[in-house]
């Protein structure tokens, strides 16, 4: 073999497509158990570090996060907040989380648990290739699996490894992988697109509220949330087909200040540093292994935001996942291994249905029957000690019973 070749292969036991939050915190996990990893991403690290999403942790995620090695920044700096309101015109509920199911959450955006990460990575000195291109994904069905890439000079490069994730996102290459490999009989998808999305914004302005507001108006549906006591995170639902060119800022917050006014109370307004729309779906592939290709996080599923649900989902899989490798590369168990795709997606479900009900409950779009309905039941879920129980389990992400 020539030298160039030589330097072109990389070996590894897992190597990971994507360096998303489920990636990330997947070769985190597995570094503190000893196992190494490769991580190849075709964004770079800017792109990765300020792509705006999530912002809500459960309690779980925390401790993964903690456990990962990258809690010190998140424990000073994360919000911790015990409760959401609950809002339709003219009224607004408060559930307390501790005092209906003994969880909190935790707010600490999806772009700093990335550059946590990230940063913990790169000073254990563990491989991370940024603005890759043409990745792809060899012999799942053998013990040799590997990845291939054009980094980013341009050099073609292979990752020969025991295993491989695709923590790749909705958009990224090892769904199609798995999928195109199985019998049509063995694979299946669900999808179920809604007929509206969410406008977000962030603004420099420290937010207005103590605790979250998800809010049903006749308009549509707004959420408050925060980033900082000096950021504000803001979404609108708008129809899919919106765009964002036709919402100056005016708009965009005399619509917020429509939809979330109560007597009394008024929103803060500030410059917008960050705009964008969102189209909402539920999405679950399955199964989410095939040979020796596992899948993590949004590659197999898919959540609408109105649950918080999406990032924790993630958490939950590459849990699941490190703890299957750590039996296998330790002790040679495959038990593991061989139940990771059932026992994610009896969590994925759950949660799936979770962010459906509450997307449900709180997105109005034009029929009046309905509109009655979702009121009936806001003003049950904050008066029933049972139905704000449910949902504050939920919310928080308690963990499933036991089957039995
Ligand atoms: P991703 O974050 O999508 O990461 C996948 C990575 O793979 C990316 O970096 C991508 O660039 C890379 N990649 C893709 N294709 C390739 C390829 N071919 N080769 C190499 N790399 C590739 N979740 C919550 O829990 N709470 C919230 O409050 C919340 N709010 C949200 C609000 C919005 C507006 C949105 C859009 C999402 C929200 N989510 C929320 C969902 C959450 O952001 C996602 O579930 C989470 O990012 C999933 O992480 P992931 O690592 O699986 O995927
Ligand atoms: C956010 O802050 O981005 C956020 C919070 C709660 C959600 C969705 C998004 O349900």
């Amino acid at each position: 073999m020539s030298d160039q070749v030589r330097d072109a292969v990389v070996r590894t036991q897992v190597g990971i497509v994507g360096a998303g939050p489920a990636g990330l915190t997947l070769a985190q996990l597995l570094a503190r158990r000893g196992i190494e990893s490769v991580i190849v991403e075709n964004r770079s690290r800017e792109y990765v570090e300020a792509r705006i999403r999530a912002g809500v942790l459960e309690q779980g995620s925390v401790d993964v996060l903690t456990e990962a090695g990258v809690g010190g920044r998140l424990a000073r700096e994360g919000l911790r907040h015990d409760g959401i309101y609950l809002q339709w015109p003219e009224e607004r509920h408060q559930l307390n989380f501790p005092a209906l199911c003994g969880r909190s959450v935790w707010i600490y955006g999806q772009t700093e648990v990335v550059k946590d990460l990230i940063a913990a990575r790169l000073a254990d000195g563990q491989e991370l290739f940024f603005e890759v291109a043409d990745t792809a994904v060899h012999d799942v069905e053998s013990e040799r699996p590997s990845i291939t890439f054009a980094d980013a000079g341009g050099a073609a490069r292979r990752v020969e490894c025991d295993v491989v994730v695709g923590a790749d996102g909705f958009h990224g290459v090892s769904r199609d992988v798995l999928q195109s490999q199985l019998a049509e009989s063995r694979r299946r998808t669900w999808q179920r697109d809604y007929p509206f999305a969410w406008l977000g914004i962030l603004a420099d302005v420290a937010p207005s509220t103590d605790e979250l507001i998800y809010a049903w108006h006749p308009n549509g549906f707004a959420l408050n949330s925060m980033r900082s006591p000096t950021v504000t995170r803001l979404y609108l639902q708008v129809d899919p087909a919106e765009r964002l060119e036709d919402w100056s800022d005016d708009r965009i917050w005399d619509e917020l200040g429509t939809r979330l006014g109560v007597p009394g109370w008024t929103l803060q307004t500030g410059p917008v540093t960050d705009r964008s729309i969102t189209p909402m779906r539920s999405f679950v592939s399955t199964p989410m292994r095939h040979g020796r290709l596992f899948l993590a996080g949004d590659a197999a599923h898919i959540v609408p935001p109105t649950g918080a649900k999406g990032l924790n989902l993630a958490l939950l899989d590459v849990t699941l996942l490190a703890t299957a490798l750590e039996a296998f590369f330790t002790d040679k168990r495959e038990d593991l291994l061989d139940s990771y795709s059932d026992d994610a997606l009896a969590q994925v479900w759950r949660r799936t249905h979770f962010s459906w009900w509450m997307t449900t409950m709180l997105h109005a779009h034009g029929d009046d029957f309905d509109h009655q309905l979702q009121i009936a039941q806001l003003r049950y879920v904050t008066s029933s000690e049972a139905a704000a129980t449910s949902l504050a389990e939920n919310y928080t992400g308690m963990p499933l019973p036991p089957e039995r």
